[in-house]
């Protein structure tokens, strides 16, 4: 994801966004075709051509649900939850970062399916909470955790409190004696890693807000000032490097720089810390040019790196921990909208507006994203137009996809579709222009079943106290 600059205005049809190649920009060979790499695992044409998934077509859901709506494929995020806690094993722990999508219904799939959980704040918090997740599988992350939520978190008994700055290592300390308890907590640090990732999602570099630098021995200092602190139990230090990220060796880089630190803590104080979390960040598919890693992948390489390095230090190999968010909800989940207008611009382009737009993803206009669309409620043998998907905000920023194709008698009342929604979708939704935030769907063995339903005006109003 680029981030340069270009005018939001029209462009002419053939002129090429930047950063896409001609190749991507050619209509694709069969225009109704749905590339397994985008979709979820149960998404389908039926006989008729309607898109499917989970056994329900879009048109049925529709009727059922309205639109816009985020359709959950569960089975999909079953798989891919399992896949993770397969690819690490025993050995490790899977925490699935809830920021990317939490509801009540996903912490009871993660629960059955042996993942933990990472929440970021007092009411992700809460969610996990109430959806009977064992606190003991909860890590709690946050710049800027208020005292509040750290006293919610240590009365809850949650499994690790992650310290991101030395006030927070002395804020959580003291909370916790005063509630006569002893935390268990992790030091999150910043290795010095430029990710390969869009800047508003890479974390790892120094220039940032979250982690203490290992730079200037800063993070060794903090490891220093939370081993003397009683009412803390230092488990292990914790990286993130960012978010969709492809390229295996900032991970690489990472783990080597944190075994690093385990040494030094080891040659200073003695003591051999049991963990290490190295965080999310595993990019996935938004188009068929995007070739994400498996997590089989990653285990492989992060295991073997981890082991490798803690030999030849002569450590203990710690319990490795990730985080993945949007690699497992993000391709679970099509975004369904309704077509309002097609607008040929003579000589410009096409804008196809559909009932929703940057109050249900605000990826495109935020970090330059690109996603892939189908015509979903039939197929259609039309030649396909280059066209911008919209939204209905006030705004001509609002853009859904930036370029695309569709067939070129797209008319109101279609049905089409937008995959790999599942993260930082529902989860970044506003109500810009008093929109009301679509429902999450998730659709299993023929049924739909709403999870988080549909805002309603009452709903905003509700809040309206003045
Ligand atoms: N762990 C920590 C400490 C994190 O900060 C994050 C994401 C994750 C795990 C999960 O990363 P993932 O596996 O999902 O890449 N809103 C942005 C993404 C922000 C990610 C923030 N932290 C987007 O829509 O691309």
């Amino acid at each position: 994801m680029s981030r340069s600059a270009h005018p939001a205005g029209p462009r002419h049809a053939d002129v090429l966004p930047e950063g896409r190649s001609v190749a991507s920009a050619a209509p694709p060979a069969d225009p109704n075709a749905l590339d397994p790499k985008v979709w979820a695992q149960t998404v389908a044409r039926n006989a008729d051509g309607v898109v499917t998934v989970g056994g329900v077509d879009v048109n049925a859901l529709a009727a059922q649900v309205g639109t816009p709506a985020y359709v959950l494929d569960e089975a999909d995020f079953r798989a891919r939850a399992r896949a993770w806690r397969t690819a690490f094993g025993h050995d490790a722990d899977v925490f699935y970062a809830g920021k990317a999508f939490l509801s009540r219904a996903v912490v009871r799939w993660l629960d059955e399916e042996g993942l933990n959980l990472d929440v970021c704040s007092g009411g992700e918090l809460a969610t996990a909470l109430s959806a009977g997740l064992s606190p003991d599988r909860i890590a709690f992350h946050g710049n800027n955790k208020t005292p509040a939520e750290i006293r919610r978190a240590v009365e809850a008994g949650v499994g690790r409190i992650v310290l991101d700055s030395f006030q927070e290592i002395v804020r959580v300390a003291h909370i916790a004696r005063e509630l006569d308890k002893r935390q268990r907590v992790q030091i999150r640090v910043t290795v010095g890693v430029e990710a390969h990732t869009h800047e508003f999602i890479a974390t790892a570099h120094e220039d940032q807000k979250f982690g203490i630098p290992l730079a200037g021995g800063q993070a060794a200092e903090a490891v220093r000032r939370a081993l003397q602190l009683d009412s803390l139990d230092v488990i292990g230090i914790h990286s993130h490097i960012g978010s969709q990220i492809f390229d295996m060796s900032g991970f690489e880089v990472a783990a080597h720089r944190v075994v690093g630190l385990l040494k030094d803590i080891r040659d200073e104080h003695g003591v051999e810390l049991p963990e290490i979390d190295l965080g999310g960040g595993l990019g996935i598919a938004y188009t068929s040019e995007d070739d994400p890693r498996e997590p089989h992948e990653i285990a492989k390489a992060l295991t073997e790196i981890v082991t490798r390095e803690c030999e030849s230090a002569r450590l203990r190999t710690p319990r490795i921990s990730v985080e993945p968010g949007r690699a497992i909800a993000g391709p679970t989940t099509f975004t369904l909208y309704e077509v309002g207008t097609v607008k040929p611009l003579e000589g410009l382009r096409t804008y196809v507006s559909v009932d929703g737009g940057m109050s249900d993803n605000i990826r495109t206009a935020l970090y330059d994203a690109e996603y892939s669309v189908a015509l979903a409620s039939r197929t259609s043998d039309a030649e396909p137009m280059l066209v911008r998907v919209v939204g209905k905000h006030c705004e001509s920023g609002d853009i859904v996809v930036k370029d695309a194709f569709l067939p070129a008698d797209l008319a109101p009342g279609d049905l089409i579709a937008v995959p790999a929604t599942g993260a930082y979708c529902r989860s970044m939704a506003s109500n810009y222009n008093h929109a009301l935030r679509p429902p999450v769907v998730a659709v299993r063995d023929g049924e739909a079943r709403v999870i988080v339903r549909r805002e309603s005006e009452e709903d905003l109003l509700r809040l309206d106290v003045g």
